[in-house]
Order: C-alpha cells, then sequence, then structure tokens
C-alpha cells in the first residue's frame, strides 16, 4: 500500500482486516449489545465509531473493560501524564465543584488566576499571559487568529502530515488528508512544507538530516516574504525528532521575515517528552505556545495559549470567546495537574524511564528483523515496522497484527503512520509495569515474525 493510505495519525483502525478477529475473540453479548448501540445512536466517523470495545474503568495506567479485562493504557489519547482518576486531580474537582461550579463572563475566579500565573511560571522565556478554551483545535483557533492580528497578515506556513486539531482552520494548518479532504475550500494562504523526519524525508536525506528541511523552510519564508506565522508541532507524535539545529534555525527565520512561531504542545505538553515543555530541548521559545489534552488532568477537556505580553494586542477585539473560558473546575483540575507532575518530579521520571525503554527497544531490534527503527523522547516512544530495512517498505499489515496481538495479552497502543508502534503511557508507570509492556510487544513481534 502507498504511503498516502497511510496518513492519519492513528491509521483506519475501522478497516484493519485483524479487527473482525479481535472481536470474534474477545467481544462477548453484553459488550456486543452497548456497541451496537453506540453504532447506531452516534454520527459514524474514521478512527472513532464503530467501537472496537467498551470501557466500564480506568484508573492509573489501567484501562477495563466491560467484560472485566485489563489493559495498560499507553495510548490513552496523550491526555493521562498523571495517570486515570489521579486521587490529587478528583480531590481538586470535587473540592471546586461543591465551591464554584462555574464563572460567567465579566467576572473572574481564583483557580482561573491562579492557572494563568503558573502558566506564566513554568512556561519557557518571556511566555506570560494565557486565554484558556475547551479544546486543543479552538486554541489552535485562537493562535492563529492572534498572529493575524498581531503580523497584519494571513498566511501561515505548516507542515504535511501534521494534524492540529479537526475544526476547519486547524484542519487548515494541519496536513492529512483524513482532515483535508471532501470539505470544500479551506483557509487561504496555508502553505505547508515536508516536516523533518529523517527517517522519511521528502527531500531525500536519506536518513541522515542534513537540515535541507530547514532549509526549505527558510526559502519559502524569504519568498513569501509575508507570512503570518510557522505554525507545528515541535516534535510530532510518530515520533519524528527533528535535528537538535532544525527548531533554532527556523526560529531565526521567523524572526527574520517578521513570522511568528506557534508550536502545538498539546500532545507533549507537560512532561511527557522529559522536559516540561517540548521546547525545551532544543532552547526555543515560540511566539505563542499552544496546551490542551493531559492540561485538564486527563479528565476534563482544557486547552490553552500562552504568548509573551506585547502579543496582548486584542483588548478591543475578540480572540476567543469561549463559554467555558475561565471555567474554575477545570482550571482546578489543571492546577492540580501540574502541582502533581512538579511534586512527584514526573519530568524527570520520563526522562529516566524513557531512556530505560529506549534502551529495552534498541536491544530488541537487534533481534527482531521487523523493527526497521526506534525512537524516542522521555516517554513518547516509537518502533517502525518495515518489511525491509533497505526499502524501508512499511510492515503495516504485522504492525496491526502486533496491536491486536498485544491487546489480547493486556497492552493497549496506536499504531501511527501506519507502522509505527506508538507507545506513550502515563508518566507514572513504574518500571515494573514498563518493562511489562515492552515484553509483550517482543513477544507479539516473535510471535509475527515466525508466521
Ligand atoms: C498535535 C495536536 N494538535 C491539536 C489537537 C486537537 O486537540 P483537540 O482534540 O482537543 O481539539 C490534537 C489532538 O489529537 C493534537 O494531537
Amino acid at each position: 500500500m502507498s504511503d498516502r493510505a497511510f496518513e492519519g495519525i492513528e491509521g483506519d483502525l475501522n478497516a484493519s482486516p485483524h479487527r473482525a478477529e479481535w472481536t470474534r475473540r474477545n467481544i462477548g453479548p453484553q459488550t456486543r449489545q452497548w456497541l451496537e448501540e453506540d453504532a447506531r445512536y452516534f454520527l459514524h466517523q474514521a478512527l472513532s465509531t464503530p467501537c472496537l470495545n467498551a470501557l466500564a474503568r480506568s484508573d492509573g495506567i489501567y484501562l477495563e473493560d466491560l467484560e472485566g479485562r485489563r489493559y495498560l493504557d499507553f495510548h490513552g489519547n496523550s491526555v493521562h501524564q498523571v495517570g486515570f482518576g489521579n486521587p490529587a486531580v478528583i480531590a481538586a474537582i470535587k473540592a471546586q465543584l461543591d465551591a464554584l461550579s462555574f464563572c460567567t463572563r465579566r467576572y473572574t475566579n481564583i483557580p482561573a488566576v491562579e492557572l494563568a500565573k503558573t502558566l506564566a511560571r513554568i512556561t519557557p522565556g518571556d511566555l506570560a499571559k494565557s486565554l484558556f478554551c475547551p479544546s486543543g483545535a479552538a486554541a489552535v483557533g485562537m493562535a492563529l487568529r492572534l498572529a493575524r492580528v498581531v503580523t497584519g497578515r494571513h498566511k501561515t506556513l505548516s507542515m504535511w502530515d501534521s494534524f492540529h486539531g479537526a475544526s476547519l482552520d486547524a484542519s487548515s494548518v494541519g496536513g492529512e488528508r483524513m482532515f483535508r479532504g471532501d470539505v470544500g475550500p479551506l483557509l487561504p494562504g496555508t502553505e505547508h512544507v515536508p516536516p523533518p523526519d529523517a527517517s522519511r524525508c521528502a527531500l531525500g536525506c536519506g536518513g541522515r538530516c542534513d537540515l535541507r528541511c530547514a532549509g526549505y523552510v527558510e526559502y519559502v519564508l524569504e519568498r513569501e516574504g509575508d507570512v503570518a506565522a510557522v505554525v507545528a508541532e515541535p516534535v510530532r507524535s510518530t515520533p519524528a525528532i527533528p535535528h537538535p539545529d532544525y527548531w533554532p534555525r527556523i526560529r531565526a527565520a521567523c524572526d527574520r521575515t517578521g513570522a511568528l512561531l506557534i508550536f502545538d504542545e498539546i500532545p507533549q505538553c507537560l512532561g511527557r517528552t522529559g522536559r516540561m515543555f517540548v521546547s525545551e530541548h532544543w532552547g526555543v521559545t515560540p511566539d505563542i505556545l499552544v496546551l490542551g489534552k493531559g492540561l485538564g488532568g486527563g479528565i476534563l477537556p482544557m486547552a490553552a495559549i500562552v504568548t509573551r505580553p506585547e502579543l496582548d494586542v486584542m483588548a478591543d477585539r475578540a480572540l476567543g470567546h469561549y463559554t467555558h473560558e475561565k471555567n474554575p473546575v477545570t482550571c482546578a483540575a489543571a492546577l492540580a495537574t501540574i502541582h502533581y507532575i512538579e511534586k512527584e518530579g514526573l519530568v524527570g521520571r520520563a526522562r529516566e524511564l524513557g531512556a530505560l525503554a529506549l534502551a529495552r527497544m534498541t536491544e530488541m531490534a537487534e533481534r527482531h528483523r521487523l523493527i526497521g527503527d526506534v525512537r524516542g523522547l522521555g516517554l513518547l516512544l516509537g518502533i517502525e515496522l518495515v518489511r525491509d530495512r533497505n526499502t524501508r517498505e512499511r510492515a503495516s499489515e504485522e504492525a496491526d497484527r502486533v496491536m491486536y496481538r498485544a491487546l489480547e495479552r493486556g497492552l493497549s497502543f496506536k499504531v501511527s503512520a501506519g507502522n509505527v508502534l506508538t507507545l506513550t503511557p502515563p508518566l507514572t508507570i513504574s518500571r515494573a509495569e514498563l518493562a511489562r509492556a515492552l515484553a509483550i510487544v517482543d513477544e507479539c513481534l516473535t510471535e509475527i515474525e515466525a508466521g
């Protein structure tokens, strides 16, 4: 199958040839009934409905289905940095519900102010002013709107294959056909460039990045001359980890050409990569940082933009008028999440456990012919499966089989880009649990290689 068939962060789960077999073996009559009702009453869409299984519980790093089977969750939609049902987050939410459960516009409240203050403290450089909203896509929309007003320009430069949310404005800067196709005209001026992914470089660096990807962005920024913003995930979820000089060069090019740099750290913020924020790996501060997902503690929807005080220029206009903008309950959840990450040292823990996992994955790569590459930044880990290490033909069918076999053994993760086993456990995971999960992947690979 062609690469384009696997556009999309998760491949098309619903089209998996192994799904029917997994369902036959694992789904009993009670679950089947709920899945059928789900399919009857929800709008269907790729990657989502119809569903694979139904959940009854989650706690810590585990999901439990209606039939009582437990799964180590190495997927978690990237919301579970502090684990599911984190007691500190739940306690903060409960206390806030009893005190003030909503904040009408024109009023403020203490958790909202405390959260904005905390974000000013923990975000890099001079980022110091925030705006909150309920979803990542909405936060990306606010960042785009702000960039237009600040620069007086409308063009953006973003990456092919990226994902920034499912709304029309976020899909316009996103680079996946699944979200861009069949919906008519998208935002004008949304230019795209190849992502900095040496393992599959569209510019032909052949696996050894010589920064031609950065040169290409510099060229486009200079030739266009009027780009409002470069919008990107500093590290893609696959993961694709850029050359260490990539972001410093793009930062400098933005400064030269008057473009803002917007980092979408929605899935990777708050410690996952072994730094509180991904941009810290390269000492690059964006003009607008976009946060989401785990910010709500894996319980409530919560997203934010954080920017420099000089970009606070829309006092007489609307930037992001969301009903739940200063919701005290979501803000209390976010504050408790950040405090928990700091108190438990989860950022350092992600670094330490990530290094252990990468060493184990590297050792697995020596034994498994299907493994073409292993990558990791903290606890954002990827095992790329290929049929041939020279041609790098994607072993997509095999990846799909590994995923379903792993599910049978109690490990849930997603397959990205068609052939990358993407492993993103909660940062609270123990060494033993991490070792168990990797042992499951190891066993599944052995079985599938044996045919
Ligand atoms: C990089 C990135 N940006 C934006 C979003 C959109 O976030 P939300 O689903 O909260 O709108 C996602 C969600 O997966 C994401 O991964």
